[in-house]
């Protein structure tokens, strides 16, 4: 299948909601840790997938803000798992010329996270393939919050009039400032919601939804992502004749 995708269309950015290891796990009589265990086998083969064909940006969403309110148990597995995944991919993605990043309320994790991902964002800094990034304690209604006190601040101080506020003036201001939107939004196991992911920067995004629970979302269902992407019209609320003159 991957030698039907056309490399010139791809999209630079492409965002996953990684959902459905829970409900994995259940279908075998597994605790919901077992799934997340596995969801790490997933990542992987994504991440190494995405670069492979030459994405630039890929953003996983692995905790959200409303990811809180789960047992302890559940968010103690989910932050180890992130420490020791961090630790044993690190090597990895460093060869393989990848950044690493991360976007959310970072300084609400765990110090031992906070100091992995530092680390990991700081080994990596001056790679040049594929960013990663990973979405940790995110939600787009904390980001769009945070980004209007900062801008109501500048305004206050008089280094922004408010007529000056425009949509480069809010991307300038969300934690994505340095990355371009996400064409194309993945979301594994049948669900279709956007859940508070990204809600500013997905607005022109391509959202594709499939039933394959994340733990077993391979290499070949990416493929089948972005060939759906690639036949699609992106009409940016043109009308096709606009983009297709006869
Ligand atoms: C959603 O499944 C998944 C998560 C909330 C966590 C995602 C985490 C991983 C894939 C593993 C760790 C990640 C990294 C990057 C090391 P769910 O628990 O909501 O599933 P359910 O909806 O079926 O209950």
């Amino acid at each position: 299948m991957i030698n039907l995708i056309q490399k010139d269309k791809l999209p630079h950015h492409v965002a996953i909601i990684m959902d459905g290891n829970g409900r994995w796990a259940k279908e075998q009589n597994k605790d919901r840790l077992y799934g997340h265990q596995h969801g790490v086998a997933s990542v992987k083969d994504i991440v190494e997938g995405c670069a492979e064909i030459g994405i630039k940006y890929l953003t996983l969403y692995a905790f959200s803000t409303e990811n809180w309110n789960r047992p302890q148990d559940e968010i103690n597995g989910l932050m180890e798992l992130l420490v020791s995944t961090i630790r044993s991919e690190i090597e990895q993605l460093n060869e393989n010329n990848i950044r690493f990043d991360m976007i959310g309320d970072i300084k609400s994790l765990p110090t031992i996270c906070i100091k992995e991902l530092g680390e990991a964002k700081e080994i990596t800094a001056k790679n040049t393939g594929m960013t990663l990034v990973l979405a940790l304690s995110y939600s787009a209604k904390w980001e769009l919050i945070e980004a209007t006190k900062q801008i109501a601040e500048k305004v206050q101080s008089g280094e922004l009039k408010s007529d000056d506020i425009n949509d480069d003036i809010i991307k300038q201001h969300l934690s994505t400032h340095h990355i371009p939107d996400p064409e194309l939004m993945i979301r594994t196991s049948g669900e279709h919601r956007i859940s508070n992911f990204l809600l500013y920067q997905l607005a022109y995004a391509e959202l594709y939804f499939t039933s394959t629970h994340w733990p077993d979302f391979r290499k070949e269902n990416l493929y089948e992502a972005l060939l759906n992407y690639q036949n699609r019209e992106r009409r940016f609320g043109k009308i096709s004749e606009q983009l297709n003159p006869a």
